[in-house]
Formats: C-alpha cells, sequence, structure tokens
C-alpha cells in the first residue's frame, strides 16, 4: 500500500498532499482518497486475476470519480440498487459490465437495470424469477446469476456472515433451494442463466474459506450439468476480502487467493469433467478501503476517572462502524508535532448519544487539546455510504488526492441540503 499505508504508519501527508491543509481548505470533518492508491488497487486485482472479471462494489464507496477510475482500470461493477446503478451510468460506465444484486428488489430497481440493460441480474429467491421474467417480456431475454448459499462461516462479525443458511441471503445449496431455483430459472425463455453466484461475508482474511465454497459450486454446476444438461459457463465468487484497520492486523493476500482459487478451479473442474467456468470476483473493502483517510478537528478534551476523551467535529453518523461491529481503528495526532508522551486516549464523536465511539483506548500525545487535527486512517469503504442525517449534522465531503494536488469529488451536506427535504407544514 502507498500513500495511506505511510499515513497509517506516521507521515502527514498523502499523495503528496499535507492533510492538514486539506482539512484548512475543505473544513473538517473531511474524507480524503488517494486516487493513485484506489487505481493501484484495482491493478493489483487485474494482474491477480488475468481472465477473470473483477466487479467493484459500489456499495463500499461511490462517486461519479470512482466509477471512472474503477472503469479505467478495467473493473467491473457490482451495484445493488437503482440509485447505485444509475450514478454509475450517469457517470460513463457501461451497463453491460455491472451487476445487479440485492435480496428485494424494488420495481425502480429492476426496471431500471431492465431499461439500462445491465449485464447481469443476480436472483436471490424463487419469487424473483417469475417477477424478472415478465418485465423482461415476450422476445426478451436477461442474463441472469443465481445466488447461492454454499454453507460456509467466514467473516469479521456476525452482522456480515452471508455464507450460511440462517441469514436473509441468496438460495440454499445445502436444503434444496438452490437446485430447484436453477431448474425454475432454466425453464423461462426469457431469463438466460450464466452461473452460479456466492458470497460468503465479508472481511475475511484467510482464502481457506473461499476454497471451500469454490468446492461446493462446482460440485453445485456438475449438478446442474447432471440434472439438466446444462453447462454454466461462470461463477461469481462475491467479494469479502479483508484489509488490516490497524498496523499488524492481518490482511488478505489477493495474490495467493487468486492463485488458490485457480489451482482450486481447475482440480475441482478436472474431477467433475466440467469444462473450467469464467471466474469473478467482487471486492469493495479492498480496493478502496486503505485508500482513504478522514480527518477531524478536536472540539473537547476532559478527563472523567481514569479516561480521556477525545471529542471531535464527526463521528458515529458519518462512521458507524465502530458502533455497529466493534470495529477498531487507529487514530493518530496530525498537523502539529507532539510536545508530550501518548497517554491512553478515547475518541468520541459529537453525537448525543454514549456509543457514539471512535475508538476507545488508543495511544495519542498527552497534549492532545481542542484544535487539533486527529486522522483516521483505512476510512475508505462503508463510512460515506454508510452515513447517516443522526442530529442533522450534514455529512462531510470527499477530496481526492493526487500527484500533490487535491481536488473536490463530493461537497459536503449543508444545512440547506437537509432543511430542503422538509416540505411540511
Ligand atoms: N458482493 C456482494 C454480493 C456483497 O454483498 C458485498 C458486500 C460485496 C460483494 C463486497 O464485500 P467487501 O469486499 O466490500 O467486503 N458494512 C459492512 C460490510 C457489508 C458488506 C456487504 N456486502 C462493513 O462496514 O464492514
Amino acid at each position: 500500500p502507498a500513500s495511506a499505508g505511510r499515513a497509517a504508519h506516521g507521515a502527514l501527508t498523502v499523495a503528496g498532499v499535507e492533510l492538514a491543509e486539506v482539512a484548512e481548505r475543505f473544513g473538517t470533518p473531511v474524507y480524503v482518497l488517494d486516487e493513485g492508491e484506489v487505481r493501484g488497487r484495482c491493478r493489483t486485482y487485474r494482474e491477480a486475476f488475468p481472465g477473470a472479471d473483477v466487479f467493484y462494489a459500489a456499495k463500499a464507496f461511490l462517486s461519479r470519480a470512482m466509477v471512472r477510475w474503477v472503469h479505467e482500470e478495467g473493473l467491473g461493477l457490482d451495484v445493488c440498487s437503482a440509485g447505485e446503478l444509475e450514478l454509475a451510468v450517469t457517470a460513463g460506465f457501461p451497463p453491460e459490465r455491472i451487476v445487479l444484486h440485492g435480496n428485494a428488489k424494488s420495481p425502480r430497481d429492476l426496471g431500471t437495470a431492465l431499461r439500462l440493460g445491465v449485464g447481469r441480474i443476480v436472483i436471490d429467491s424463487p419469487s424473483e424469477i417469475a417477477r424478472i421474467a415478465a418485465a423482461v417480456g415476450p422476445g426478451g431475454r436477461q442474463k441472469v446469476m443465481v445466488r447461492v448459499v454454499p454453507g460456509v462461516s467466514a467473516g469479521g462479525h456476525d452482522k456480515i456472515r452471508t455464507g450460511t443458511d440462517g441469514q436473509k441471503f441468496g438460495l440454499s445449496a445445502t436444503d434444496g433451494s438452490a437446485a430447484r431455483a436453477v431448474a425454475r430459472v432454466l425453464a423461462q425463455p426469457q431469463l438466460e442463466l450464466t452461473g452460479l453466484h456466492c458470497h460468503i461475508g465479508s472481511q475475511i482474511t484467510e482464502a481457506e474459506p473461499y476454497l471451500t465454497a469454490l468446492r461446493r459450486m462446482v460440485a453445485l454446476m456438475a449438478g446442474v450439468r447432471d440434472a439438466h444438461g446444462t453447462v454454466l459457463p461462470e461463477l461469481d465468487l462475491g467479494g469479502g476480502h479483508g484489509i488490516a484497520y490497524r498496523p499488524g492486523e492481518p490482511s488478505l493476500d489477493v495474490a495467493a487467493l487468486a492463485r488458490g482459487l485457480r489451482d482450486g478451479l481447475a482440480e475441482a473442474c478436472a474431477a467433475a469433467r466440467l469444462p473450467v467456468p469464467r471466474l469473478a470476483v467482487e471486492p469493495g473493502r479492498a480496493v478502496v478501503g486503505p485508500a482513504g483517510v478522514a480527518v477531524y478537528r478536536v472540539l473537547a478534551v476532559k478527563r472523567t476517572g481514569d479516561t480521556l476523551f477525545v471529542a471531535v467535529d464527526g463521528g458515529m453518523s458519518d462512521n458507524p462502524r465502530p458502533a455497529l461491529y466493534g470495529v477498531r481503528y487507529a487514530p493518530r495526532l496530525i498537523g502539529r508535532a507532539p510536545a508530550a508522551a501518548p497517554r491512553t486516549a478515547t475518541v468520541v464523536g459529537r453525537h448525543c448519544e454514549a456509543g457514539d465511539v471512535l475508538a476507545a483506548g488508543v495511544e495519542l500525545p498527552g497534549d492532545v487539546r481542542p484544535g487539533d487535527l486527529i486522522a483516521v486512517p483505512v476510512a475508505g469503504a462503508y463510512h460515506l455510504s454508510m452515513a447517516s442525517g443522526y442530529n442533522m449534522v450534514g455529512r462531510p465531503p470527499v477530496v481526492a488526492v493526487h500527484e500533490g494536488a487535491a481536488r473536490l469529488l463530493v461537497r459536503r451536506e449543508t444545512f440547506e441540503d437537509l432543511r430542503r427535504r422538509d416540505v411540511g407544514e
């Protein structure tokens, strides 16, 4: 990792731009995104997965510039709503390179997908099959995949584990619902089944669960061939590739995963006497997470008992992840040299609840004071895309940094933006 990694280990600049300068120019809180780091991570995927499709999961972070970078670097896109889809297509992304997901696709989601011509729609429940076929209409044909739950437990937190039965996504490989859905899709002339999909979870740092899922998916594909004589040409293994949020934490080795999947696929297909399908993966976090840094200003400092509370001008409305998943970050003081030894502190947000804690039990210089800047590295994924309007604070802007220059990608949400939606008397 280039500059965002450096930021995690002590530097004050990202892509040749001083973070404190970005804070001065654009205000705080501000999210800084290193364009070169995003592009570099896209390239790492392209090189690790030659001959496969890499669909960037837009839910991690989406903006028009992001869409352009991802496209220019040769990735496709995974979206899960009409909104994500429309933003991508209006930013110039080719719709045939987009996959639409969702366990509860609205009429607008499906209508937009068909109107814009998305490459694949991933079927998540039996009731969708007839619905999509009807929406396609007579004479039309839409490429679809079936999302399978392979029975593999993996992921960094219960809320982001999706590989086993008992959670809302996909169709079970274990109880036969996936095989039944495949049969129903194959019977629909409006639907062209290109393959099977699975996404076992998120923030997974080892290759093993993916290899297990892959073998189960190949077994299911062999079952489809045996039952229907249909050889499915594609296999999408979803995303979930884990990253390090703090120095020293493990991350998934993308190149090793790619090698493991290639070899595992060749072996499983040879054993099942199946041609090797075209592979796809859908990383979100691993493409954009390490490329982002959040910068806050300290508004208040106080000691309560043994705890030094450092309160900043953002919090759970721009980063709900610590509250939702107990994720730990490594915030650091930037913009000045510390003049005191480090001590243990708890960085909290500005929102009106005690759970608004960004980072508990971290080391910060003992002289941290109001007006200081605090940077939270590895803030590129699932922060702003999950940001809320809590307490009417307004969502922070996104600034891209590249080759020594900073430019605004997404502006700050103003009070006027918020007020305008309130139309009642
Ligand atoms: N493909 C599908 C079908 C997915 O549902 C997801 C994520 C991805 C790909 C991308 O997963 P990634 O590579 O980014 O892990 N808000 C949570 C993560 C939720 C992930 C949901 N689905 C978090 O902040 O950790």
